[in-house]
């Protein structure tokens, strides 16, 4: 029988709920209209903005190192789609000659992250998902940073392990999870995709290493912009030997799809055959492999391209930080303004967009419910102009979006409150 509660759904998205759908499905998809458009949203959405226009302020997208577009790198997939489209179209697995396009980028990339072995996936999330599930087995604990990306949670799930969360960054707190539960797989971000925050990569290896665990980094948004040769913030830190695995997200630095893990040749063999997402799924194209290596080609010559996003991170994040925006978790390229509540958030990027800045919205499930933020990613093609207009209109704002009692701005004004009239640094103190 048909439910035909609430049949009325051509909300504001313009969506109407096809009458055939039985109503366990209705009402699955109604929470989504009740709970988010309606109540949350108040019927607007915070994915569906204005447009940008010629000249507006791109700070959404994650082509840090402005490569999505280089002559060099359209030339390159080109002419490999030119010499053989786009090739086999198949799963990795069957993918076997000694030197094809992808595993000759496998061993290239292998070097550059300073691994024994490097294999492509479709994307990050499909690497992430795909090296939990093979590593991990049911009801094993898998530590978590809470901040962790979406997809290593995902693997957890698909491997019907055990999250055991660890509060952000904390090593002591990861330690204590570990000695309640037991030796097992830790995952971190090298570089954390909503606040630009770093995870103390050091301390968490020790920690490692002392318990017996496994490390999986996920260097998504370091590869590319840190490290010599854009091999990321393991490489950086001289311990890419002590890392287990990590994984890599082909779209941010890369400016393409697809994704890779590096480990040991051993692990890399293992994984090739048993990740779920390499062998039920068809690769990476040939052109796209051709894309990766004229993108490797300009990271390792051009390396004013990092100096220069490095520059201009520190540039508006100091500047946004004196004008009292919370950024105090920004170590690189990434910088969270986190206005709270969801619409809160809208009113905040409709006060930006209105102005010509377009940055990342990121609300639940991408956040926790009340602290939904914009995300700014700066890139090296931002010039000091464009810098300084984003810094004026955040001036300009400030009491248009509530800056004063954003839950993150009393955050950082009680840090910065003397201990005497701070209750809890007060007692810390004392
Ligand atoms: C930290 C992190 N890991 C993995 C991914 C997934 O990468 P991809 O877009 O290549 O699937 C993302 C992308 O949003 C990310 O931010």
């Amino acid at each position: 029988m048909l439910d035909k509660r609430n049949m009325d759904n051509s909300s504001e998205c313009g969506t109407i709920l096809s009458p055939n759908d039985p109503a366990f499905l209705h009402d699955r998809i109604q929470r989504y209209y009740t709970k988010r458009v309606e109540e949350a949203w108040a019927g607007g959405h915070p994915m569906k903005g204005r447009s940008p226009q010629p000249g507006d302020i791109q700070l959404r997208t994650n082509d840090y190192l402005c490569l999505a577009g280089h002559p060099m790198v359209i030339a390159a997939e080109i002419k490999a789609l030119r010499a053989d489209g786009h090739g086999a179209a198949v799963s990795r697995v069957w993918l076997h000659q000694e030197k094809d396009t992808l595993s000759v980028f496998e061993e290239r990339l292998a070097g550059v992250v300073q691994a024994e072995e490097t294999v492509l996936c479709n994307s990050g999330y499909c690497a992430n998902v795909g090296l939990i599930q093979a590593i991990t087995e049911p009801n094993a604990p898998v530590y978590m940073d809470m901040k962790a990306h979406i997809s290593l949670w995902e693997g957890v799930s698909s491997a019907k392990a055990t999250a055991v969360p660890f509060r952000h960054n904390s090593a002591d707190h990861l330690e204590r999870q570990i000695k309640k539960h037991g030796a097992g797989v830790v995952c971190v971000d090298a570089l954390y995709s909503t606040d630009g925050n770093v995870s103390p990569l050091a301390d968490i290896l020790d920690i490692v290493e002392r318990h017996g665990c496994v490390l999986v980094v996920d260097e998504t948004h370091s590869f590319g912009a840190h490290g010599k040769d854009g091999g990321g913030l393991c490489v950086a830190l001289g311990i890419a030997d002590r890392v287990h695995f990590r994984t890599i997200g082909l779209s941010k630095a890369v400016a393409s799809r697809g994704g890779a893990i590096a480990c040991s040749s051993r692990n890399a063999e293992y994984f090739r055959y048993e990740a779920f997402p390499v062998i039920f799924s068809t690769s990476v194209l040939q052109h796209e492999v051709a894309g990766y290596n004229a993108v490797l080609d300009v990271i390792q010559k051009e390396t004013w391209r990092r100096d220069r996003l490095h520059k201009s991170h520190a540039y508006l994040r100091d500047a946004l930080d004196k004008l009292g925006y919370n950024v105090d978790a920004s170590q690189h390229q990434i910088i969270a303004l986190e206005a709270g509540n969801q619409l809160d958030t809208i009113k905040f990027r409709d006060a930006l967009e209105s102005r010509g800045v377009f940055g990342a919205i990121f609300f639940p499930p991408a956040t926790p419910e009340k602290r939904c933020l914009i995300r700014f990613t700066v890139n090296c093609g931002h010039t000091r102009q464009e810098l300084d207009h984003v810094i004026s209109v955040c001036r300009d704002i400030r009491d248009e979006v509530d800056l004063a009692n954003w839950p993150s701005t009393r955050r950082k004004s009680k840090t910065l409150a003397p201990v005497k009239d701070h209750p809890k640094r007060a007692r810390e103190a004392a």
